[in-house]
This record gives structure tokens, C-alpha cells and sequence, in this order.
């Protein structure tokens, strides 16, 4: 098949992974017959945002729903006020694409130094299935200070009658944000994360949340998961706090197979998997809406202060795209990619220096490509 890819290679490091993770790409496609992959170049980022004020115009939107896929590098640059760049382009298409599921592996390959003691491959090997448009990354909140009296005087009585606090509402400043979970919200990411648990194999599902404390919200999520569990008797299903799961990822990786969890923990959870997989250099995640233009990046940041070294990781990105081939259809040729990483780090000559390497990040991406070619 034939399959139009946007690339947004985006800041720091990102256009030197994704330039790689390209590379690679190509490669996947002379030899597996019948594929074709064309790319189309779009520039949002800091250098286009600091040149035009623009983060992604309409017309962009327009242009990027007409894809296939989006393969994303890395955005966030010191120049920038933090958070512009990861909202305004990053969440932004997320939200705007409705990629409903932030799918993160969490897989340690052989020959990857794994921080856990007496821990390989055999025991971290996991799917995190991240909601990716609710919970406390809606953006409902405010700041009180300056505002209208009556207003403050609201907040103060929500603040007296819950806390008992008695709150100045002239000099007291106050801030709020709130996490809104939907059933339909929740219905989905969950469902997926059960029909991969059996497309996959797996035969546990873990929910994490925090419902012991935040029970507005995860007291909903936890009564559909229940609902929906009952869909598939034949996986085992638990609960578990996101404070104890931090623990678990450390001492017992081996216990899990595929988690659901809500966007918030979702993201903090999946920085610690990507440690025990080896390091950010290796972990890759797909913003999915499984009936429109998906998404995939490695979930490193652009790390300024590695940028135009050529010393970066690409394997996260090359990761990526081998996730964007399988959700294209293209098995075959996603498998390829992922046979070739797994060869060129068994082997272990050619290799960044988080991995305890010398190379650099072309080296990286030529070692791959060349594998690729070698198997077919
Ligand atoms: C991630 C990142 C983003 C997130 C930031 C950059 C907005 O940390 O992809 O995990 O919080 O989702
Ligand atoms: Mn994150």
C-alpha cells in the first residue's frame, strides 16, 4: 500500500532522530514489496513559531488531516516560554486528531543495560495504554486574584464550607485545575487496552489510578472498567494505586502486561518504564485515534543540549516508526524494522553513548537501514 507520512521533525534533537527514523523507514519500504511511503515535510516548531508567531494554522490542521500518519520529533526549545510549544503544537494535535490512546510499549531488548538488578529481557515486557484527551490535561482551572469580588467571594465559601479554610479573598491568591473524566472517554481507552491485551497474548489488564483520594473522577473510571471487563472474561483484571505501581515497575517488572490508566499518571508512569527499558533513547509511543490521523514520537523531549551534536539516540524514533508501520497495516515490514533494532543492539558494536556506545545518531540509523536490507 501506498501510505502519505507528515513529518514534523520539529526542535532540538528532533530533526536529527526523526531524519534517521526516516532512513530506516525507506528502507522498510524498498523491500517489502507493494509498500510506498511518501513524506511530506512540515515545519512546526520554534524556528517557525519565533519567524511567524504561528504554532499550526488552520490550513496546516487541513493539510495534516488529509494524512495517513504523523511522524513527530521533538518539541520544546529554551528560546520559547515552556509549555507554548508542547500545547500549542504538541496537545494541539492530540486534541485536534482526537488521539484518544497515548500507546506506550515497554519492552527491554536484549543487550540493553536494564538499571533494575537481576532483571532482562524475560521480565519487562508491557504495554502502557495511556488515555491522552482527559483528565487534568483538559485545561479547565483558573487563577483568583484581581478578580471580581462576588467571584472571589464564591471561591471563598467553596474554600471555607470544604477545607474550613478561612481564606482572605483580597490578598489570598488561589489556583485550580480540574481533571474530568468521561464515560465515553474512559469506555474507549479501556476497551482498547482489552482488545490488545488479545490481539497480544496478554492475559492480565492492570486499571491505575488513584482512586482512593481523586474519587470523583477514578471512581467513574474504575466502574467502567469493571463494566467493560465483564467483555472479556477470559483476561484477569485488577486495580491498582499509581504510588504502588511506581513501586512494582522496580521490584516485580515481570508482573505486568498491559495497564490502562488515565493521562496524568499515564505520563508519569511511562518516564519510569522507559528507565527500566534502557532509557529514553529506546521508548516509543503512538498517539492513536484508531478511526482517524495517528500520531507517533519517541517520548523524549528535543534536549536542547544535546541538539546538532549527532549524538542523540534515534532508536525511540525508529521504534516509532515501526509502531506507525504495524498501525498502517504493515506488518511485515514493521517487523522488519523491529528484527533489525533487535540485531543491531544484540550485536552491540553500534550504539549511542546512553547505551554505553561510542556512535553517533547516523551510525545508528545506517546500522538499522543496512539490517533491514540484510533480512529481506
Ligand atoms: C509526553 C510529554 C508531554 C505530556 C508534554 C511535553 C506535554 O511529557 O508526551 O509524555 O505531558 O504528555
Ligand atoms: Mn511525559
Amino acid at each position: 500500500m501506498k501510505h502519505e507520512i507528515a513529518v514534523i521533525p520539529g526542535d532540538g534533537i528532533g530533526p536529527e532522530v526523526i531524519r534517521e527514523g526516516m532512513k530506516v523507514l525507506n528502507a522498510a519500504a524498498e523491500v517489502t514489496s507493494g509498500l510506498k511511503l511518501k513524506f511530506t515535510q512540515f515545519p512546526y516548531g520554534a524556528e517557525n513559531y519565533l519567524k511567524t508567531k504561528e504554532l499550526v494554522p488552520e490550513e496546516g490542521l487541513k493539510k495534516l488531516s488529509k494524512m495517513d500518519a504523523i511522524y513527530l520529533g521533538a518539541l520544546g526549545d529554551p528560546r520559547v516560554p515552556t509549555g507554548v510549544l508542547e500545547q500549542g503544537i504538541l496537545l494541539k494535535l492530540r486534541f485536534y486528531f482526537e488521539q484518544y490512546i497515548n500507546l506506550r510499549p515497554v519492552k527491554l531488548y536484549p543487550g540493553v543495560p536494564c538499571p533494575l538488578k537481576g532483571k532482562g529481557p524475560e521480565h519487562v515486557n508491557f504495554y502502557v495504554v495511556r488515555e491522552n484527551t482527559e483528565d487534568f490535561y483538559v485545561a479547565i482551572g483558573g487563577r483568583a486574584k484581581g478578580k471580581s469580588r462576588a467571584e472571589l467571594e464564591v471561591l471563598r465559601s467553596i474554600y471555607t464550607a470544604k477545607f474550613g479554610l478561612d481564606l482572605d479573598v483580597e490578598r489570598d491568591e488561589i489556583a485550580y485545575q480540574i481533571g474530568v473524566i468521561s464515560r465515553k472517554g474512559a469506555e474507549r481507552a479501556i476497551r482498547y487496552a482489552f482488545e490488545l491485551a488479545r490481539k497480544k497474548g496478554k492475559k492480565r489488564v492492570t486499571s491505575v489510578d488513584k482512586a482512593n483520594v481523586l474519587t470523583h473522577v477514578y471512581s467513574l473510571w474504575r466502574e467502567v472498567f469493571e463494566r467493560v471487563a465483564k467483555d472479556y472474561p477470559e483476561i484477569e483484571t485488577e486495580f491498582a494505586f499509581v504510588d504502588a505501581v511506581t513501586m512494582w515497575f522496580v521490584k516485580n517488572p515481570e508482573w505486568y502486561q498491559v495497564i490502562v490508566v488515565p493521562n496524568m499518571f499515564g505520563d508519569i508512569i511511562t518516564d519510569l518504564g522507559a528507565m527500566i527499558q534502557g532509557g529514553l533513547g529506546v521508548a516509543p509511543g503512538g498517539n492513536i485515534n484508531p478511526e482517524g490521523v495517528s500520531m507517533f514520537e519517541p517520548i523524549h523531549g528535543s534536549a536542547p543540549k544535546h541538539a546538532g551534536k549527532n549524538v542523540a539516540n534515534p532508536l525511540a524514533t525508529i521504534l516509532a516508526g515501526q509502531m506507525m508501520l504495524e498501525h498502517l497495516g504493515e506488518q511485515e515490514a514493521a517487523d522488519n524494522v523491529e528484527r533489525a533494532v533487535i540485531d543491531v543492539l544484540k550485536e552491540g558494536k553500534v550504539r549511542t553513548y546512553d547505551l554505553g556506545g561510542k556512535s553517533d545518531t547516523s551510525d545508528v540509523g545506517d546500522a538499522v537501514a543496512a539490517r533491514v536490507r540484510e533480512i529481506n
